[in-house]
This record gives structure tokens, C-alpha cells and sequence, in this order.
């Protein structure tokens, strides 16, 4: 490896590895479940055949095997209604068996999401996108926290870079990321900034940011223009174009400026889809009585 190269591996947080040290954890747990007699179990709800819904479906089909979790996909047409849907999870939310329920977004637009979240049982609801686990992050008591944020978090806590007292800009203010991440950092008392594609100026902002992360989808938006020398930069951003994946940053144009940076792919998604893995055997753990001290 030349010393560039090395350069750049310590600068690399590492997702993948994360997220294997945290699927070994919970294989642990799992072990423990198995020997009561619970086997750990989640639903996946896929309506239509959205591409990017179709790959994160089954990167979590695919983790959940690696785990031991059993995984019981449903995939429904697009013409698929709200009431059947809400009938589905009516079943699964009554099912002993099924301790996570995941639909995965986006719904196609004659379905109500919000309608859906909220039919999702708030205890198996690994996704932690029911009203009342969101409104629980604010007092930092949820059952399950959103898989993205709480493993940018994790990410974060792996390699000791603390939040507290530290400039964090995030740009995108999703339900899925911005929002929820930004309330968590709030609570590990960062002082954070929310963008949109609204804010006037944004590089001035994100030019003062310790902790920079873009959670878009616009490609390559950022450079090195939009960074403080030594910052952390998380990205967020999945874009495929021509079966390519690109981030929100502009990667070999920021690496020489930053102290952390997450690649893309290998950074965010494989946490994401790590703490799903979590929560689902939270779930389980919950529901059997054994001590639910996770990692
Ligand atoms: N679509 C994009 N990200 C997610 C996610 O974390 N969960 C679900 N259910 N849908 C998504």
C-alpha cells in the first residue's frame, strides 16, 4: 500500500466493519433467544417494484439470514390498496410470532404513510418510525430508534469522535435521517444546524461545520469548497446512475481536507441495515424477559 493510499484508509470510517461487529453481537443474543425456543423473526412489507426499494429489501433479507433472524418478505403489486395493507399489518401486528415490522418507503402515492406508520404496532415497530417512538427520541426513552441516524450515531461512538459542544450541519430534514439525527446530536449536546435545499448559502454554513453530514441524494454536491479543514463528513446519500453508486460528496475532491469521512457504498448503509438487525432482536429480547442490555 503507498503512503497515500494509507493516508486515506486512516481517514476511512469504516461501515462494514461496524456494522459486522454489531451483527456478532446480536448473533450472541440471538443464540440466547434460540435456546428458549424464540426465533427472532421480521416482517418485510415491499409494495411495487421501486429499484432502490428492491436492493435495501434485500440487503435486509440478506443480513437478517447472516444473523439468524428469520426474515418473512411480502412483496405486493402497486395496485395494491391502504386497506389491504392495513389489513396485512393488522395480521402481523396480532402474530406471536413476528416481533418486527418493517413496510419499506416510499408507498406508492394512493397509499397514506403516515396512515401505515401508525398501524405498525409501536413495539414492533423496528423501523422506530411510529409517532410515539419518534416523539420518545426527544426524551430519550424510545424503544427503537430510526436505523440511519442511530447508526450514524454508533459510527460516530466507534471511532470516539464525541458530538458534544462541536458545530453539526446536516443538510436534508427527512423523517428518516435529518430530523431524528438532528434531535439525537441535540441530545448528546451538539449544536446543530438543519439545511434544505432552501437555505440560502449553504457552503457558508457547512464551512463552519466539525461535523458535516448530507443526507440528499444530490450527487457529488459537495466539494471541497463546502468543508472545514480536519472536519468529519458523513454521507448519507445512495444515488445509482447506470448502475454506479454515488454519494452527496464529491470524495477525492474532500479527503485531503477532512479528519473522518464515511465511503459510499460501505459507510452508512451497512449500519443502517445493522441496527434493524438490532432492534428486531430487541424486540425479541423484550418480549422474552431476558436482559435487554444490547452493545
Ligand atoms: N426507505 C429508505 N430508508 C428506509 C428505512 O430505513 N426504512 C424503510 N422502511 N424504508 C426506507
Amino acid at each position: 500500500m503507498t503512503e497515500s493510499n494509507l493516508g486515506i484508509q486512516k481517514k476511512l470510517i469504516d461501515g462494514r466493519l461496524i456494522a459486522s461487529k454489531i451483527e456478532l453481537s446480536i448473533s450472541e443474543k440471538i443464540v440466547e433467544l434460540k435456546n428458549k425456543g424464540i426465533v427472532p423473526s421480521i416482517a418485510v412489507i415491499l409494495v411495487g417494484k421501486d429499484p432502490a426499494s428492491v436492493v435495501y429489501v434485500r440487503n435486509k433479507e440478506r443480513a437478517a439470514q447472516r444473523c439468524g433472524i428469520l426474515s418473512k418478505k411480502d412483496v405486493y403489486p402497486e395496485s395494491l390498496t391502504e386497506k389491504e395493507l392495513l389489513n396485512k399489518i393488522e395480521e402481523l401486528n396480532n402474530d406471536p410470532l413476528i416481533h418486527g415490522i418493517l413496510v419499506q418507503l416510499p408507498l406508492p402515492p394512493h397509499i397514506n404513510e403516515k396512515k401505515i406508520m401508525e398501524a405498525i404496532s409501536p413495539v414492533k415497530d423496528v423501523d422506530g418510525f411510529h409517532p410515539l417512538n419518534v416523539g420518545k427520541i426527544f426524551t430519550e426513552d424510545a424503544l427503537f430508534y430510526p436505523c440511519t441516524p442511530y447508526g450514524i450515531v454508533k459510527m460516530l461512538d466507534y471511532y470516539d469522535i464525541s458530538v458534544k459542544g462541536k458545530s453539526c450541519v446536516i443538510i436534508g430534514q427527512s423523517n428518516i435521517v435529518g430530523k431524528p439525527l438532528a434531535i439525537m446530536l441535540m441530545n448528546r449536546l451538539a449544536t446543530v444546524s438543519s439545511l434544505n435545499i432552501f437555505t440560502k448559502d449553504i457552503k457558508s454554513i457547512t464551512a463552519k461545520a466539525d461535523i458535516l453530514i448530507s443526507a440528499t441524494g444530490k450527487v457529488h454536491l459537495i466539494d471541497e469548497s463546502y468543508i472545514k479543514k480536519g472536519a468529519v463528513v458523513i454521507d448519507v446519500g445512495i444515488s445509482n446512475i447506470g448502475g454506479k453508486i454515488y454519494g452527496d460528496v464529491n470524495f477525492e475532491r474532500v479527503i485531503n481536507k477532512v479528519s473522518k469521512i464515511t465511503p459510499v457504498p460501505g459507510g452508512v448503509g451497512p449500519l443502517t441495515v445493522a441496527v434493524l438487525m438490532e432492534n428486531t432482536v430487541k424486540s425479541a429480547l423484550v418480549k422474552s424477559g431476558i436482559n435487554i442490555k444490547l452493545i
